[in-house]
């Protein structure tokens, strides 16, 4: 059908993405001591390739071996072995004519220290979430607040892993600014607190995003992605809205318009949910505020939805659906009758449990 949207190219860049379709990040926390994940966990990665999705997202990556780390089990691609490892996955990936796109992140005050092994917590300020944190049912320890050091080494975490996704082939990264981690931390005046040049102001709580992306930028090859995350919801505090109101998340979003980025990805519970009290969509402002190719995600689960989601945005991305249902995007073409998955049923991500 040539009037499909969702099963026709999209050109990326450089890239033409054989469909609209693709796996969302997804952490799993398989990974052992040398922060490889669970062969199992990489195979999956390969199958939704396999089975036609045109990209597919890592986990999350955490970006140092010091405060990233916000769960036990995470990956990181910092060391040879790891970009051995990766690379396999990478191009088995290619071979389905599928992107392979690595995100990063930093945990920031959403960091559990004792997964870490420099056992810190840091964040722009010393404010904790208010929630506990649900893995160990406690409260967040209190973060310090990131010095000049800080920052720079932080900084220097993202562009490393960067760096080894370049080496293991990764087709781009993500650096994931989304969830109330800690670059969504640095631009929320919720969490960030700070009275030097990195606070106040929404471009005062912009520079530290920007420094991480032009310090990244720097070792993407021309011909590779460089994407970034947002949402204006945190894993914990979830029904706070980071972003004071439609002005101030458009004035971010017109400061990364600036930046050398390919695409941004935004990230909502539910992509039709009007934001800001507008009426209209997060997707639709992001629009309204920027020229880049967007990818949306958040309770897209059929072709209704897959088909509405696109109706402001250039790709869609599934994390739950893709997670359970390996015919996904079958399904979605045949336009089955789908219903979404709950996070309950996604905590299956977090076992043992091989998945389909
Ligand atoms: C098991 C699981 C792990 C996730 N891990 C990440 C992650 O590492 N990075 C990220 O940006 N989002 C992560 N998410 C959020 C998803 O990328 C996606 O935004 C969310 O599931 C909403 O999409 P959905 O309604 O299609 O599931 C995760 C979601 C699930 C279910």
């Amino acid at each position: 059908m040539a009037d499909d949207l969702l099963f026709s190219p999209f050109r990326l860049k450089n890239f033409t993405l054989k469909n609209r379709l693709g796996v969302a990040p997804m952490t799993r926390m398989s990974a052992g001591a040398n922060s490889i994940p669970r062969q199992d966990v990489l195979d999956f990665l390969v199958r939704r390739a396999k089975n036609g999705a045109a990209l597919v997202y890592t986990e999350a990556l955490v970006t140092d071996y010091e405060s990233a780390q916000g769960y036990p089990g995470q990956a990181r691609l910092l060391t040879q072995p790891q970009i051995k490892a990766w690379s396999a996955v990478v191009k088995a990936i290619q071979a389905e004519g599928s992107l392979a796109i690595m995100q990063m992140f930093h945990c920031g005050r959403m960091a559990w220290p004792e997964v870490n092994p420099a056992h810190r917590s840091i964040a722009p300020s010393p404010v904790s979430p208010k929630q506990d944190n649900p893995l160990t049912q406690a409260p967040y320890p209190l973060p310090e607040e990131m010095s000049q050091f800080d920052i720079e080494h932080v900084i220097n975490g993202f562009v490393e892993t960067a760096k080894g996704a370049m080496a293991a082939g990764f087709d781009g990264v993500e650096i994931h600014g989304a969830h109330g981690y800690l670059i969504n931390q640095f631009l929320s005046a919720y969490s960030n607190k700070r009275t030097d040049g990195y606070g106040g102001s929404a471009s005062g709580r912009y520079r530290f995003a920007h420094e991480v992306i032009q310090a990244v930028a720097k070792v993407i090859p021309k011909d590779r992605l460089l994407i970034f995350r947002i949402s204006n919801w945190a894993i914990a505090d979830m029904e706070v809205s980071l972003f004071a109101d439609v002005a101030e998340y458009q004035e971010i979003i017109g400061l990364l318009a600036k930046e050398p980025l390919d695409a941004l990805s935004i990230s909502t519970y539910d992509f039709k949910d009007p934001a800001f009290g507008t009426g209209k969509t997060m997707a639709a402002l992001t629009r309204e505020a920027c020229d880049l190719p967007l990818l949306i995600c958040g309770k897209i689960y059929d072709r209704a939805s897959a088909e509405a989601a696109l109706q402001d945005a250039d790709i869609v991305l599934s994390g739950k659906s893709t997670l359970l249902n390996p015919n996904w995007l079958d399904d979605v073409r045949a336009g089955h009758p789908l219903k979404p998955y709950t996070s309950d049923q996604a905590n299956v991500a977090y076992t043992a449990e091989p998945l389909l």
